[in-house]
């Protein structure tokens, strides 16, 4: 059993592979409390771990420092409002206006599995693979119940969390604040480590210490953003790739979150994860619930590499559930770059003629395609076809491009609409706005309302038509604004609070319809790039576009940050035409193609444009991926140098789970004038095999090659890449 309860010290056991996770029961009230996180302890007692034995003691033994009590216990799940001054995980408002709640154990179930959560994005497992553990607790007062969810994945060695909510009692009550997980313990030195960025930056790995008061990342912007990640880690001082431990907590969530650590004035440090309680409220009526989103925790003792692998794994293995996942992708050639809104049914198929003879396999349209769309001040709203610019209608292109032997792939961005569109024309109501004021633009459009049935039905119906219309076999949903000016046509007072939230749930509901209705879509989820690249789109769809930044150098720090958490698998990248659009920077073109093969690979470019020796080296890209992705896609990853930290080079390997075949990436980023080769200490390898490099003569040891490095002759010139292949012999 991955979990039990100790009856005779009220203790919940959760074991994994490698880590043990134990939750006591206390006191006459049945206090939940968090006694430890970590590395696998086969028997545990609660003597010497909690500190109910010294000041201020239990309730029962001294209710006269209850606060001091309440203030300083490590709680599982704590509450706000009662003398708990630390960051709270749960807070309501009753219809007199009461704050306030206590949670005390009442029962407990275990079972094997574990199921999703509906309507939202959860990891799943089969019995064998995991367990459910659900802890009700109750407020006495009001009638809350609070239902502790918790996911036990022992092979994957993961724990999830989650919490559902049901007002038993007969009041109306209002949640206005409910996370997801919570994890109390000394602080072990530790420093913080997010995710940081903006558009075309996203996902750069920062690390601060953890001081006292406060350090958050967090999103209002109703999308998980390109600013801050549903992302955070405490790995102790100087943890490395693989030493030191790593508290690891990733919110599966598409919408506002905050996650935070708190250090207190015992030096205790509380970690938390959750929607963002900025204008959330749930209003409760008798008997109804409401489910929050699931966070995944992962410890690892070690080092940041191991966490980064448990991610992955457990990511390909119980949340992403699309077909593809195992599958390699398509290469698919996008004509975004290429030739942004100016295009037309015969560039389309030059493009792709020119693409199927190089050996591309799809040919993905972009914006642009439908109503008066000449750029994007207009038309988001209007799915029908222009058929001035597609002569001969959608199906004729498919079926051109199909001819070719190519698949088909079109952009849609179901959730917006334009000022200038007929959509707006004849329904202004369909966007967010605040009732009598004027919403903000943001590029140019609003968003829908999606939390209206009648707005998500349209747009469903939207999307839906065409992809009935022709054989269209990918997707790539595209979001491009954030959500501001909140507020409902149809929400009453009392209610507004819930419209962030419904309106990601809405966001759930349609891609969940459109993947029963298509199910051999291939979805690549999207965002201005990679602003919603989380947990929670991988449920949906297997890949998501990183960054609207395609510099192969950009990247390194991008899929760098994004590789932290995320499978090679999942992050869409493509070659791109030089000077890179975003930064300027020409990179050689065989640096671009090794970047992007850490990602799904495509291309983003006019293949009839780009110069001839660029051109002839895509069938050799091309052979590149096929001999390599399916060892990208499903092996272990391993950061060896970080461009981000070092300034001059990169390079991570993936290896393949028997241990028989790895590939090594090095990019030299800026040559040093007067400088030796470099020394780079392999990684995952098997140290008693033996392999031979592709190109070299000779064996080396897995030994050698961790322990003693390779030589990596400098490349003459900047941006320089290099793939080095092993294989056992
Ligand atoms: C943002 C995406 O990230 C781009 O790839 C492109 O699809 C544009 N939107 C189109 O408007």
């Amino acid at each position: 059993m991955a979990a039990v309860f100790l009856e005779e010290e009220k203790i919940f056991k959760l074991d994994t592979r490698n880590t043990t996770y134990v939750i006591a029961v206390v006191d006459d009230e049945q206090f939940l409390g968090h006694v430890y996180y970590g590395k696998k302890l086969k028997e545990v007692h609660l003597d010497g771990l909690l500190r109910i034995h010294e000041n201020p003691f239990v309730p029962s033994r001294n209710n006269r420092d209850r606060v001091s009590f309440l203030d300083s216990f490590p709680m599982e799940y704590p509450a706000h409002g009662l003398g708990d001054y630390r960051e709270s995980c749960i807070n309501i408002r009753t219809e007199k206006g009461n704050v306030g709640l206590a949670l005390s154990y009442v029962s407990h179930k275990i079972t094997e599995g574990k199921d999703g959560l509906e309507g939202l994005p959860a990891s799943f497992g089969k019995a064998g693979e995991c367990e459910t553990l659900k802890i009700l607790c109750e407020d006495k007062v009001t009638g809350l119940q609070v239902i502790l969810q918790y996911g036990i994945f022992d092979e994957a060695d993961v724990i999830t969390r989650s919490v559902k909510v049901v007002n038993t009692g007969k009041e109306d009550l209002y949640l206005t604040k409910v996370y997801s997980a919570c994890l109390d313990m000394d602080n072990k030195d530790f420093e913080a480590i997010s995710l940081h960025g903006s558009w075309a930056r996203e996902r750069q790995i920062e690390t601060v210490p953890v001081s006292h008061g406060k350090y958050s990342v967090e999103s209002i912007r109703g999308e998980s953003s390109h600013q801050d990640h549903p992302f955070l880690a405490l790995k102790t001082k100087n943890a490395d790739q693989e030493n030191g431990e790593v508290y690891a907590m990733h919110f599966v969530y598409s919408g506002n979150f905050k996650a935070q650590v708190q250090s207190d004035q015992f030096d205790q440090v509380r970690m938390t994860m959750g929607i963002h309680p900025e204008d959330f409220t749930w209003k409760l009526k008798e008997g109804e619930s409401f489910q929050a989103p699931e966070t995944v925790l992962v410890y690892s003792a070690q080092g940041l590499g191991q966490m980064t692998r448990i991610f992955h794994d457990f990511y390909r293995n119980h949340l992403i559930r699309s077909k593809y996942k195992n599958q390699k992708r398509p290469i698919l050639i996008n004509n975004w770059e290429a030739t942004y809104f100016d295009f037309d049914t015969d560039k389309l198929i030059a493009i792709a003629k020119q693409a199927s003879a190089l050996g591309i396999e799809m040919l993905v349209m972009d914006d642009g395609w439908f109503g008066n769309r000449c750029d994007d001040n207009r038309a988001l709203g209007d799915w029908f076809v222009n058929e001035e610019k597609l002569k001969g209608g959608l199906k004729y292109l498919v079926d051109e491009v199909n001819k070719l032997g190519m698949k088909f792939g079109i952009w849609f961005e179901p959730e917006m609409i334009s000022p200038d569109s007929d959509l707006y024309r004849a329904h202004p109501d369909y966007a967010i706005a605040i009732p009598g004021r004027e919403p903000s633009l943001c590029r140019n459009q609003y968003v829908l309302d999606l939390t209206r049935k009648e707005v998500r039905d349209y747009a469903y119906e939207c999307v839906a038509k065409i992809l009935r219309s022709a054989n269209i076999e990918y997707v790539k949903w595209d979001m491009n604004r954030q959500l501001s000016d909140i507020g409902s046509l149809e929400l009453p007072a009392d209610q507004m609070g819930e419209l962030y939230h419904r309106y990601v749930l809405a966001v759930y509901e349609m891609q969940e319809r459109m993947m029963t209705e298509f199910p051999h879509l291939l979805l690549e989820n999207c965002s201005g790039g990679g602003a919603r690249f989380d947990p929670g789109m991988l449920y949906y769809s297997p890949q998501i576009w990183c960054s609207d930044d395609t510099d192969a150098i950009e990247r390194l720090k991008i899929q760098e940050g994004t590789a932290l958490i995320y499978p090679l698998s999942t992050m869409g990248a493509h070659v791109s035409d030089c000077p890179n659009h975003t930064v300027g920077r020409v990179t050689p073109f065989e640096t671009r193609g090794y970047v992007a093969l850490a990602g799904t690979f495509g291309y983003e470019l006019d293949v009839t444009k780009i110069p001839e020796s660029d051109r002839e080296q895509i069938p050799a890209q091309v052979a590149m991926y096929h001999k390599y992705n399916d060892l990208v896609r499903e092996g272990d990853y391993y950061r060896i140098a970080s461009y981000a930290e070092n300034h001059y080079f990169d390079c991570y390997g993936v290896v393949s789970k028997d241990k028989k075949e790895a590939l090594y990436t090095y990019v030299q980023v800026l040559n040093r004038p007067n400088y030796h080769s470099r020394r780079i200490y392999l990684k995952g390898l098997a140290a008693e095999k033996y392999y031979a490099i592709e190109g070299e003569e000779g064996t080396w040891s897995g030994e050698q090659l961790m322990n003693a490095g390779l030589l990596v002759q400098n490349p003459f010139g900047d941006f320089k890449g290099k793939l080095i292949h092993l294989t056992e012999v």
